[in-house]
């Protein structure tokens, strides 16, 4: 789906999907010349960073394996509250292995905070992010983030992965949604 077809439903489009492809393959150059010849394990956190994990997993010119995570955090309607809840486990373990977490955008930075003490409890030698897109202007908890693909500002985005309630994961954009859709 492209912005245009539902371009009502949209205030403004923040980063189109070639803008994106250019930033993944420039995080995974990034990515490639830290990790030389090790076999990364991707964990993508599900759904959201579907997209970006099919993406830069394809981008990559390393050998990966690829597991996933879903994730839920407890509490009141649409802000996270730190205190997360596991719905899919990994597959893998992590036992000396370096662990790459795939986000799609980190708000508050309560999650992926919690998600790192998780993983990194688990014995991997390593465990880094790499998310696609950060709001500053929303963080509770500086989150040690070793690759950001888009700093944007504090307003509710989809597309790329990003859903309001289960719609517009499938838009290749990333936008502002409309204040309208939500109120
Ligand atoms: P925290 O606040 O813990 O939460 O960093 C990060 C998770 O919240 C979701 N999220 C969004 N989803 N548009 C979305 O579609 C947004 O603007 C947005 N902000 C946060 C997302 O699931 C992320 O993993
Ligand atoms: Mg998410």
């Amino acid at each position: 789906m492209d912005s245009v077809d539902i371009q009502a439903d949209l205030t403004k489009v923040l980063h189109t999907e070639a803008e994106i492809h250019t930033r993944i393959a420039a995080m995974a150059r990034e990515i490639e010349a830290d990790y030389p010849g090790e076999n990364l394990l991707l964990v993508g956190v599900l759904k959201g960073a579907v997209m970006v994990m099919a993406d830069l997993a394809r981008e990559l010119k390393l050998p990966i394996n690829m597991d996933w995570m879903a994730v839920s955090s407890y509490g009141a309607g649409t802000q996270s509250s730190g205190v997360v809840r596991i719905l899919k486990d990994l597959d893998s373990d992590l036992s000396g292995r370096n662990v790459l977490i795939v986000e799609d955008i980190i708000d508050s930075g309560l999650t992926l905070t919690w998600l790192l003490g998780n993983l990194r409890s688990r014995g991997a030698a390593s465990v880094e992010i790499c998310a696609l897109f950060r709001k500053p202007l929303a963080a509770k908890v500086v989150v040690d983030v070793r690759y950001v693909g888009f700093e944007i500002p504090n307003d509710f985005v989809v597309g790329y992965g990003l859903d309001f309630d289960e719609r517009y994961r499938n838009l290749r954009d990333v936008a502002v949604l409309a204040p309208h859709v939500y109120s």
